[in-house]
């Protein structure tokens, strides 16, 4: 018998919107195993087995073969810059990765800065391409609130509706980077398990494409 396929889904806010995706695309994870707090599930059709892992951690887990396939934000695969194949955008979880300071604080890209971020390479390289002298404060969450306690001039976050940046008094000083979820495969499965991974993308991207 083949082994089932590993899938890593990201917790948090893309997990609803990549269960939808799938269930479109015929790939069925139940309500219950959903719910529940084990963090291997079946599809009804028991041909994949899907592993639900931070966001960041999903890259490290595709990369080593550790899961056959994941999916998660373009964001975290620019921050840590892994070696895995990328087949297909799945047009989920779009947002901005963007620059953000305080309503009515003029940002000079001249003075030296203190950004505070989840991102510290992706906003390192980013400042460094503007030739901006900063230093980078890395946060875990809640960045919006760090310019209005003082620890950083400006954010290096995501923004989707803008509701977080409006809330805290922010606003989007220049945008980054498009973000959306990608499907990620590690580079060993793609050959050696390529018929499965091959159907797998197909019905994905028909999916996509159907409801475009
Ligand atoms: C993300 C992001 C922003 C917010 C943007 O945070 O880091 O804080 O969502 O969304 P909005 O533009 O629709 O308001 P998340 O909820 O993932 O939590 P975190 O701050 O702990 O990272």
């Amino acid at each position: 018998m083949t082994s089932r396929l590993r899938i890593a889904l990201p917790k948090g806010r893309l997990l609803e919107q990549s269960i939808e995706l799938l269930s479109r695309a015929g790939i069925r994870i139940s309500d219950e195993a959903v719910a529940s707090r084990r963090l291997t599930v079946t599809d009804g059709e028991g041909k994949f087995e899907f592993i639900q892992l931070k966001p960041v951690d999903i890259p490290v887990y595709v990369e080593s073969g550790a899961v056959d396939a994941g999916i998660v934000g373009s964001d975290i695969l620019r921050e840590l810059d892994s070696d895995v194949y990328e087949p297909l955008d799945l047009q989920i979880g779009k947002c901005r990765l963007s620059v953000a300071a305080p309503n009515g604080v003029e940002l000079s890209y001249d003075k030296h800065l203190a950004i505070a971020t989840k991102y510290p390479k992706t906003a390192s390289r980013f400042f460094t391409s503007r030739h901006a002298h900063v230093q980078i404060v890395r946060l875990e969450g809640s960045v919006e609130i760090a310019p209005l306690l003082g620890l950083a001039d400006a954010i290096v976050d995501l923004v989707e509706t803008g509701r977080t940046l409006r809330d805290n008094g922010l606003r989007v000083v220049e945008d980054i980077a498009a973000v959306s979820a990608k499907l990620i495969v590690n580079r060993t499965a793609m050959k050696t398990k390529a018929r499965r991974i091959n159907a797998l993308v197909s019905k994905l991207d028909g999916t996509i494409y159907a409801h475009s």
